[in-house]
C-alpha cells in the first residue's frame, strides 16, 4: 500500500472566517474552521447544494431517495456510489457497510493493534470529530441502511482528484506553502484518530486545492500511542485551540453512537499526547515557529 511520504443558496457557507460548524448554527462551541473559508457542498450537477448547514445535509443523506447504485470497486463489500434525490435536488454519495474485526495482533508498520476493527461507523465518527474541531475536511456521513444492510452514507466530494491522481498526473499545488500547511493538519488528525490507512486514494483534492480526508474505517484504534508522532511538528492555530478545548463530555456525546468507551478513552489519550508534544515544541522553539494561520485558498479551478 502506498503511503504519503512516510486533507445559489450557499451564502452562509462562504462567509469569510466562519467555520462550517458555526455556519451550521447550533454547532459545537469549540468549532472554528481551520481556514479562512468554510467548504461549499456540491450536488450531482456540480451546483452548490441549496442547503449548506450540517443538519440539513445530514438529513438529506438520511432521507433522500436512492436513484442509482454503482460499484466503486470490485467485491461485494466494496463501497458503492449512490445518486440521491429529494425535492429535485440530486447529490452523489458513498455507501459502505464494512464491519469486521481482525482478531489478534495486526502490525501496521510497527504500530501494533490488537483486534483491529474495520467499521463503516468510523466514517461517521471521523465526520463528527471533524465538526467538533471545526475542520471541514471530512465529508458529512450518517448511518443508513441500503437494501437491508446497515451502513454509512457519506457525501461525495465533486470535482475532486485523489492524491494518487495528482501524483500520476504530475500536478503541483498552486500554493506549495498552503499545501504543506494542509498536510500538517492531516498529520495531526491522523495521529488523533489513530489512523494508519492514509494511502494516496484516501486524500481528495477539490477545485480550490482544499485537501479532504476520506476512508477512516480502520481508524479509532484502542491504542493510546500516536501512530506517527514524528510528523507532528507544527499545528494550525485554530486546530491547536480546538484540540486543547476538546471536552470529554462533548466528545462522548458526539461520538458515542459510533465509538465504544475504550475507543473514546484512547482518542482522548492521543489528544493529550498531541497537545503535550506541541507544547514541548512551543516551549523549545516559540509559539510562532510552531503554530500557524492557514494561508487563504485560491480560486476554484478544474483540474483538467
Ligand atoms: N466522499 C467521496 N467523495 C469523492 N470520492 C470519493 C468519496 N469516497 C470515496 N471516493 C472515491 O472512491 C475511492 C474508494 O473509496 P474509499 O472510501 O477510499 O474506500 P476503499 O479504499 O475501502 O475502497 C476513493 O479513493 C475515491 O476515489
Ligand atoms: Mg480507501
Amino acid at each position: 500500500m502506498s503511503r504519503v511520504g512516510r486533507g445559489r443558496a450557499g451564502t452562509v457557507a462562504i462567509l469569510a472566517g466562519v467555520g462550517v460548524c458555526l455556519a451550521a448554527g447550533g454547532g459545537p462551541r469549540t468549532a472554528r474552521a481551520a481556514g479562512p473559508r468554510a467548504p461549499v457542498w456540491y450536488g450531482a450537477e456540480g451546483e452548490a447544494l441549496p442547503f449548506q448547514d450540517a443538519a440539513d445535509i445530514e438529513d438529506f443523506l438520511r432521507a433522500a431517495a436512492v436513484v442509482s447504485v454503482k460499484e466503486l470497486s470490485v467485491g461485494i463489500t466494496g463501497p458503492k456510489k449512490l445518486l440521491l434525490e429529494r425535492d429535485g435536488v440530486h447529490a452523489h454519495a458513498v455507501f459502505k457497510d464494512v464491519d469486521k474485526v481482525s482478531r489478534g495482533k495486526t502490525d501496521l508498520d510497527g504500530y501494533v493493534i490488537i483486534d483491529l476493527k474495520d467499521s463503516h461507523l468510523f466514517d461517521c465518527a471521523a465526520y463528527q470529530l471533524d465538526r467538533l474541531l471545526g475542520l471541514g475536511r471530512v465529508p458529512p456521513a450518517v448511518p443508513r441502511d441500503l437494501d437491508g444492510r446497515s451502513g454509512t452514507v457519506s457525501l461525495w466530494i465533486e470535482h475532486a482528484m485523489t492524491e494518487k491522481d495528482r501524483r500520476d498526473r504530475g500536478l503541483e499545488p498552486p500554493d506549495p506553502a498552503r499545501w504543506e500547511q494542509q498536510k500538517q493538519i492531516m498529520y495531526v488528525f491522523d495521529n488523533l484518530i489513530g489512523n494508519t490507512d492514509r494511502n494516496l486514494g484516501n486524500i481528495l483534492i477539490d477545485r480550490s486545492w482544499r485537501l479532504w480526508l476520506i476512508d477512516h474505517t480502520r481508524a479509532f484504534v484502542t491504542s493510546r500511542a500516536l501512530p506517527d508522532p514524528g510528523r507532528i511538528t507544527r499545528c494550525e492555530r485554530n486546530l491547536y485551540a480546538s484540540l486543547e478545548g476538546l471536552d470529554e463530555a462533548e466528545v462522548t456525546s458526539a461520538l458515542s453512537p459510533y465509538l465504544n468507551r475504550r475507543e473514546i478513552r484512547a482518542l482522548l489519550a492521543r489528544r493529550d499526547a498531541i497537545v503535550k508534544r506541541l507544547d514541548k515544541e512551543i516551549a523549545a522553539r516559540g509559539a510562532d515557529a510552531v503554530l500557524y494561520d492557514l494561508a487563504p485558498s485560491g480560486p476554484e479551478r478544474d483540474h483538467d
